[in-house]
């Protein structure tokens, strides 16, 4: 039988009602704060988020990376607006579909299977894109950054939240250990290095957003409960992607309290609108 590659997709974390995931949501949030993420993201962070984009019932959603669709589905019902989702993977986009049925939201929640390199989207269909915790899995993070562009109006606004990573020739274990960590490669960017690859790509950047003190709180309670449940969970997805989750997790707070990496939301513009693409 081939070797069974370790972190190969997200598949097994979208199947949200399995016996292990069932343990691990409960322990991470709880029935009142689970609402179908796939990720570090909480109700408080979306309605953060939603404020800031000032998102309402005309705003037309992209979210690039969507997973199950629960942030999807919770901007959606919260704002009246229209969410489109683009996710690579098929579980994923199943589950997706399943939670805005049940949420009556179906009509103006849509989630298509694609990559976000190649985002199957005319141009200019967006008012807003926004992408939560996946930027890490992009090597080339400006070329994702041109194709969200192309799909904005002029003048939209690409807002992503992502893990941001201060590392140096000393941190070579951990970053290793946090590559090999998490289902599929991951590839580390600083502030700075996201802002200038912004810039490349043509966005002129609003804010940028330090979401810190939830942040630690979700990496701690994920790595507690993969150690809590860790048979069960092994049970189910392998020893070896436990294993690995269980050191993810755990340098990841590691490098959190030295300071080397924090999560950041970061709002850029698309050139072109009513903004000025220059400051006055
Ligand atoms: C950590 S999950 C975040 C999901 C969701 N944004 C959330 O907050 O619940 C990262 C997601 O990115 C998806 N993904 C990875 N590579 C992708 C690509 N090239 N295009 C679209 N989605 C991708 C993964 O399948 C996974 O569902």
């Amino acid at each position: 039988m081939p070797e069974r590659p370790v972190g190969v997709d997200y598949s097994e974390l979208h199947r949200l009602d399995s016996p292990a995931n069932r343990l691990l949501r409960d322990s991470i949030w709880g029935a009142a704060a689970d609402i179908g993420q796939q990720s570090f993201i909480t109700p408080r962070y979306l309605d953060d988020i939603i404020a800031r984009l000032r998102i309402g019932p005309d705003t037309h959603v992209l979210d690039v990376g969507s997973g199950t669709g629960g942030p999807a589905v919770y901007i959606a019902r919260a704002t009246g607006c229209r969410v489109t989702g683009v996710e690579i993977n098929e579980v994923g986009v199943e589950t997706a579909g399943r939670l805005a049925e049940g949420a009556g939201l179906a009509e103006r929640v849509r989630v298509v299977q694609g990559d976000a390199l190649h985002l199957p989207f005319g141009d200019a269909e967006f008012d807003v894109a926004i992408s939560l915790n996946v930027m890490n899995v992009f090597d080339d993070k400006t070329a994702v950054f041109r194709e969200v562009r192309r799909v904005l109006r002029p003048g939209g606004t690409w807002a992503f939240l992502s893990g941001t990573f201060e590392l140096g020739p000393d941190d070579a274990d951990a970053r290793a250990r946090l590559a090999r960590g998490y289902l599929i490669p991951q590839f580390y960017d600083s502030l700075a290095q996201y802002k200038r690859k912004l810039y490349d790509a043509g966005f002129r950047i609003d804010e940028a957003v330090e979401f810190i003190s939830d942040f630690w709180v979700q990496v701690g309670r994920w790595g507690d409960a993969y150690r809590t449940h860790r048979d069960a969970v092994a049970a189910e997805q392998g020893d070896e992607t436990t294993d690995y989750h269980i050191t993810y997790f755990r340098t990841y707070l590691d490098l959190i309290e030295q300071g080397k990496a924090s999560n950041h939301l970061l709002i850029a513009r698309a050139p072109g609108g009513d903004a000025p693409d220059t400051p006055v």
